[in-house]
């Protein structure tokens, strides 16, 4: 199909649960890559959602005494206001208790079986409910499952995806692909697992354990395995099976280091056997720590993000965690970490070249604005960098890993313009020269301005209102009118916390 629009997913999260920092990061990744192509009008779309079945989800809401589908509303729509906060709405919020998530579950089942990749048998195992997971007893350590979870005896009637049909073809895609997968390591996990030799899987569960789920097709005694229909949300977020999710598919996967097998193992090869296309890459980020520890509900450990943005600022948070870890690797994430990143980045250098460009301009120039003044050597360099960032967005809309990268040239630029003003000593200069270096310097705060909408869009929007101008690349060359005598200058990052 022409005119394909770029998709990127987010998982799905558990309904279990309160959202957390490892949620907001992963969306945070898609929103970015959204708001930077967005600059350009570049076509995009991500999908993010809830994860509602399964007997983690059935027992966190009988505990509370009330219904899964009640519970589950509640969770979603706290889902979508905890992003929200942080200035994201995704193009597409998937619930899998939907009946358009029912549906392609359900067709993407019967495809399966009728391709001959479903038989009936007997599952004799361990199984984690926190994991949603099948252990086989020399996957245990000490017991638990290996993330430490609890896990129970279980015997029942199920159906088994033939996942050892797909060993051969597993093996030869990712050899003829060897950057599917970042990081490289996580792609050397996948085939490690892959070549340990592939078993069939449980992919239901007899509805009297478990009634929390999507009915297998043609066999109301039994539900899907959560994970099989959970993977399926990424057809059916665009409109799968109709023909027209070929619009967006194959997706780019943002996934979280620890669910990797899923996504590199059996979901190719549910879509192998499906004859569907696979998906276009699969990005792994690391786990945000506190105490080198993950964060997660189940540890009890998370971070209070309510105290720290309202602090920072959801900008700072943003930024921060958009900045300091490098796609793949886990980072830490603390209040004095984001304190130190927020003054030194966005209240110092972002919000001090903005006013004392604009304070130079008062002082210097009496508030008057001149034509384009030629541009002094000095500054060659730093307007050169600003081209080739505005020239990046291509790069971040073909690979939106490439947020990262595009935030550190950011922060870059930010540092060297404020050393520059510092280094320029306009104050000391005739009024021509003063003019030249502070005119340029200005604008360039405009550039700067317009560039960090996508990262810092609250702050980004005061410095921009303040000039008159749009958050839009159409501004970037635009002159600024407005008029920087006796004005009250908007304080665009607050420093003093
Ligand atoms: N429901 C499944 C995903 C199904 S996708 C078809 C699930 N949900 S989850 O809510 O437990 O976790 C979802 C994502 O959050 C995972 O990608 C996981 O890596 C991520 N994170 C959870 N804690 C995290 C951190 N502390 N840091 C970063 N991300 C982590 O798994």
């Amino acid at each position: 199909m022409k005119n394909k629009i770029p998709y990127v997913t987010t998982p799905i999260y558990y309904a279990n649960a309160e959202p957390h920092v490892g949620h907001l990061y992963t969306n945070l990744i898609a929103d970015t890559w959204k708001k930077i192509s967005a600059m350009k009008d570049l076509p995009c779309f991500y999908s993010s959602g809830v994860d509602e079945h399964g007997q983690k989800v059935e027992q966190t809401a009988i505990g509370k005494g009330v219904t899964p589908r009640d519970y589950c509303d509640n969770i979603s729509q706290k889902f979508l206001t905890f992003f929200e906060h942080y200035g994201m709405v995704s193009d597409k919020w998937v619930r899998t208790s939907s009946q358009e998530h029912k549906e392609a579950a359900q067709h993407f089942w019967s495809i399966l079986d009728n391709n001959g990749f479903i038989y009936k048998g007997t599952y004799e195992g361990w199984y984690s409910v926190r994991d949603e997971t099948y252990f086989a007893e020399a996957d245990l350590k000490n017991g638990k499952a290996p993330t430490g979870a609890d896990v129970i005896w279980m015997e029942e009637e199920c159906y088994y995806f033939r996942l050892s049909r797909f060993q051969d073809d597993l093996e030869d895609f990712y050899q003829n692909n060897p950057d599917f997968i970042l990081p490289r390591k996580r792609q050397n996990e996948a085939v490690n697992f892959i070549k340990k030799g592939l078993r069939d899987f449980a992919i239901s569960r007899p509805k009297k354990k478990l009634s929390w789920g999507i009915d297998v097709p043609g066999d109301p005694d039994h539900v899907m395995y959560v994970w099989i229909e959970a993977l399926v949300n990424y057809l059916s977020a665009v409109g799968y099976p109709d023909k027209g999710y070929k619009k967006y598919w194959p997706a780019i996967h943002l996934i979280g280091k620890d669910i990797l097998k899923f996504h590199a193992v059996y979901w190719l090869a549910l879509l192998m056997g499906a004859k569907i296309d696979l998906p276009q890459r699969i990005i792994a980020h690391g786990w945000w720590l506190k105490d080198s520890q993950k964060i997660s509900k189940s540890e009890g450990n998370t971070v209070d993000l309510k105290t720290i943005s309202a602090k920072y600022q959801t900008d700072g948070v943003r930024y921060f965690l958009l900045k300091t870890a490098k796609i793949g690797e886990d980072g830490q994430i603390r209040e004095d970490l984001v304190k130190s990143v927020v003054f030194a980045d966005l209240a110092n250098s972002y919000g001090n070249l903005f006013l004392r460009v604009n304070g130079l301009i008062e002082a210097m120039l009496g508030g008057e604005m001149i034509d384009t003044p030629p541009l002094p050597d000095m500054l060659v360099n730093l307007v050169e960098d600003i081209e080739e960032l505005k020239g990046f967005i291509d790069e971040v809309h073909k690979k939106p890993e490439e947020v990262f990268t595009y935030v550190n040239k950011l922060s870059d630029l930010i540092k060297k313009c404020d050393a520059l003003i510092t280094k320029s000593e306009a104050w000391k200069k005739t009024r021509d020269k003063a003019a030249a270096l502070i005119y340029n310097f200005l604008h360039i705060s405009k550039k700067i301005g317009i560039l960090s909408y996508p990262i810092i869009p609250e702050a980004a929007k005061i410095l921009l209102d303040f000039y008159k101008v749009e958050p839009a690349l159409d501004s970037f060359d635009k002159p600024i009118m407005q008029i920087m005598a006796n004005v009250e200058r908007p304080v665009v990052f607050p420093k003093n916390r």
